[in-house]
C-alpha cells in the first residue's frame, strides 16, 4: 500500500485546509536533493499539524516544531496527542515574521501551502526564514501559483475566486526564483520546479466534503485549473 494511504482517514474537511497537503508534502519530500536531513523540523505555518504528523512519521525527523498563526498551539496539542506524537511534536503559536528560535537551529524549514501568506515581500526569506537554518539546512516550500499570468475574462475569473488583494499571493515558479534568486543567491542553492499533483491534491480537496471546496471546485472547472500549479521551492543554506 502506498505510505500516503495511511493518511486517508484525515482527507475530510475536519482536517484538509485547502488542496490535500498530504500529497503536495509527500511530492516535496520525494523529490528532495539527496543530503537533505529533517533531524529538527519547523514546520511553518504547520495549521492544522497535519503536515508536522507527515513529517514525524515520514522522514528521520526526531522533533517537529508545529509552528502556526491562525490555529491556537492548545487546539494542535490535543490534535498531536491523538496522533500519539506529543514526544516529538512540539506545538507554538507565532507569527513567521517574528520567529521566536535560535539561529542555526533547524536542519530543515518546511512550509506547505503558507508561505505566500507571509512571504511574497522582498526581504522576508533573507530577514525572517534563512537565519533560523543551519548551515547546510534546508527550507523546502510548497505554494500554490500560476502557470502564468492570467489575460483578460481568465484574470477577471481568476481574481473574483482570489478576491481581490489575494490575487497578489499566486506567482510563478519563475518569480519565486527571481526573487529569492536576488535575496540569497549568493550564500544559498536554490531550485524552483512545478509539482505534478496538481490533479489529485485538488480532486481530494473537492471531495472532502468542506464548502471552500466546493467553490473551488466550481471556479477551476470554468477554466482556472488550466493557470493555477503548485509551486516546489528548496533552498540549501551554503
Ligand atoms: C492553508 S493553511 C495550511 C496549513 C498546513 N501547512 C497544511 O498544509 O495543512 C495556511 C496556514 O498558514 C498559516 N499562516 C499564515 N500566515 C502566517 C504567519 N504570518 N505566520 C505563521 N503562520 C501563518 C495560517 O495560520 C494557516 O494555518
Amino acid at each position: 500500500m502506498n505510505h500516503i494511504e495511511n493518511y486517508r482517514k484525515y482527507f475530510t474537511k475536519d482536517y484538509l485546509m485547502g488542496p490535500n497537503s498530504f500529497r503536495l508534502l509527500d511530492e516535496l519530500i520525494q523529490r528532495i536533493p539527496a543530503d537533505a536531513r529533517f533531524r529538527r523540523t519547523l514546520d511553518l505555518g504547520c495549521g492544522y499539524a497535519l503536515t508536522s504528523l507527515f513529517i514525524a512519521n515520514e522522514t528521520d525527523a526526531r522533533s517537529v516544531y508545529a509552528y502556526d498563526l491562525w490555529i491556537p498551539a492548545t487546539d494542535n496539542y490535543l490534535r498531536i496527542r491523538e496522533y500519539q506524537l506529543e514526544d516529538k511534536v512540539i506545538p507554538l503559536h507565532g507569527d513567521a515574521m517574528d520567529m521566536p528560535f535560535a539561529r542555526n537551529y533547524f536542519d530543515a524549514i518546511v512550509s506547505v501551502d503558507a508561505y505566500h501568506y507571509f512571504g511574497c515581500k522582498e526581504g522576508v526569506f533573507r530577514d525572517r526564514i534563512l537565519p533560523f537554518v543551519k548551515k547546510g539546512g534546508y527550507v523546502m516550500i510548497a505554494v500554490p501559483g500560476l502557470k502564468e499570468q492570467p489575460q483578460g475574462e481568465m484574470k477577471r475569473l481568476f481574481e473574483t475566486w482570489a478576491e481581490g488583494d489575494d490575487a497578489q499571493l499566486f506567482r510563478t515558479a519563475a518569480w519565486w526564483e527571481e526573487l529569492l534568486k536576488g535575496e540569497c543567491g549568493d550564500c544559498c542553492d536554490i531550485a524552483v520546479k512545478e509539482a505534478e499533483c496538481f490533479d489529485t491534491a485538488w480532486q481530494e480537496w473537492f471531495d472532502s466534503g468542506h464548502e471552500y471546496g466546493a467553490r473551488d471546485r466550481e471556479f477551476l472547472s470554468k477554466g482556472l485549473d488550466g493557470i493555477l500549479n503548485f509551486v516546489l521551492i528548496y533552498v540549501r543554506k551554503n
